[in-house]
């Protein structure tokens, strides 16, 4: 037998009914806020991630899929969305378009090979946002209140909103500066991944699961004291807005996100409950990113934005005991009892399922009981018996699963009897 690859999952009959059901409330959130959809490919070239999320992040040096296709290009299955959203908008010339800044969502499989645990999956299935051409605060903080609208209107009401500013490039390189100097003279007590960190990528340093009870990462200068006058300014404006909108939110200065693109705000969501019982209490992240477009050749243009995985959507809404999705009933089954009625059958359910009528019949040639059975468990709202007798006059009692009554009809008049 072949197993399925780790950390994949088949999504079965009945929770795809969920899935079904969350992409369309995403969507019908998505026409209020006005972002409208995007596509780009499952692979992209490696160099893409390599430059646009950071050679130096663990997504990057740990986490690809990556191959060569048979005309020897450095390929990969996409760990995240932002990366590929930036190259098309690139490559598309959208600062060209009338309606800036373009927003723009996108859901589909991302792949990353980590470690499996409870909420964590090698593909996983991102729903993410990208408004790009606008560096207003109050873009992010649409971004921020789209977040929080979407898990309330799931009915989630354990969650917290945790946000925070890693600056501009400036004060950020001010601030990895303080951070080496800080760790260097400690930093053989750390992993072999921090101890590499402190000269690529001193900030990761601070999010190690490995490390970050050490006393000196509990130590560490804050970003946030090196803010220059101009990030903490636009930082101070998006948390008046988040004010304004009466949207409460953590800060936290020890958020620095695991992606090199970010500048400004970054923020997190996550599950604020301390009987949790999964690993992972993020739900959704995302952040600003004012360098990624031109690291990428573009345009000098800047983004907002944030992913969230489904997966962990329903991990959360499974944890609060919140049911997505209601049953949905077949509208008829048709037993029959004799060939000619079976024959019958295959022309009535074609004639009804093209008049809008969900209707199934029985195909192992069971006998009439068990069909009465089957109906049961398709829930079936109504059933018909069509026999000779049936077929010779023309007309068929249509009965009522629920109530058990019986109405006498022709047996031409069913799909009326389902329109009235
Ligand atoms: P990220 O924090 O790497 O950010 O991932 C965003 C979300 O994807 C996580 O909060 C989580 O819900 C989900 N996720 C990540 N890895 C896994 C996994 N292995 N299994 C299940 N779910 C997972 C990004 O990807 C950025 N592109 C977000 C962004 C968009 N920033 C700006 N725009």
């Amino acid at each position: 037998m072949i197993n399925i690859p780790r950390g994949t999952q088949d999504i079965l009959p009945g929770e795809t009914k969920k899935w079904q059901f969350i992409e369309s409330r995403l969507e019908e959130l998505m026409k209020l806020y006005n972002y409208q959809e995007i596509r780009t490919p499952i692979f992209e070239s490696t160099d893409l991630f390599a430059r646009g999320v950071g050679d130096s992040t663990d997504v990057v040096q740990k986490e690809m899929y990556n191959f060569k296709d048979k005309g020897d290009r450095d390929l990969t299955l996409r760990p995240e969305g932002t990366a590929a959203v930036v190259r098309s908008y690139i490559e598309k010339k959208m600062q060209g378009q009338a309606n800036q800044p373009v927003k723009l969502y996108y859901v589909g499989p991302m792949f990353r090979y980590e470690r499996k645990q409870k909420g964590r999956y090698r593909q996983f299935t991102q729903f993410g946002v990208e408004a790009i051409g606008s560096e207003d605060p109050s873009i992010d903080a649409e971004v921020l209140a789209m977040v929080v609208h979407i898990y309330e209107s799931f009915g989630l009401k354990n969650l917290k909103l945790v946000i925070n500013s890693i600056g501009d490039i400036d004060s950020r390189q001010e601030y990895n500066q303080a951070l080496v100097e800080h760790f260097e003279p400690v930093i053989d007590d750390f992993c072999q991944d921090c101890q590499s960190r402190l000269h690529t990528n001193p900030m990761r340093i601070l999010d190690c699961k490995v490390d970050r009870d050490k006393e000196a990462v509990k130590t560490a200068p804050r970003i946030t004291d090196y803010l220059n006058e101009e990030s903490q300014a636009y930082y101070n404006q998006v948390k008046a807005h988040l004010d304004d909108l009466n949207i409460r939110y953590e800060e936290d200065p020890n958020l620095v996100r695991g992606l090199d693109y970010y500048t400004h705000t970054a923020f997190e969501l996550m599950i604020d409950d301390p009987d949790y019982d999964g690993a992972i209490t993020t739900l959704c992240g995302g952040g600003r990113y004012n360098g990624l477009l031109q690291l990428l050749d573009g345009p000098d243009q800047t983004g907002i934005g944030f992913a969230l995985s489904i997966e962990r959507l329903l991990m959360a809404l499974e944890q609060e005991g919140i049911e997505l999705v209601e049953e949905d009933p077949l509208d008829l089954f048709v037993v029959t009892m004799g060939d000619d009625a079976d024959r019958y059958a295959v022309r009535l359910l074609n004639d009804l399922r093209k008049q809008g009528i969900s209707v199934d019949k029985d195909y192992l040639n069971r006998k009439i009981k068990a069909q009465m059975k089957q109906a049961d468990r398709l829930n079936a709202r109504y059933t018909v018996v069509i026999g000779d007798q049936e077929l010779e006059q023309q007309r068929i009692a249509i009965k009522d699963m629920q109530s058990g009554e019986s109405e006498d009809i022709a047996l031409d008049q069913i799909a009326e009897f389902f329109t009235k």
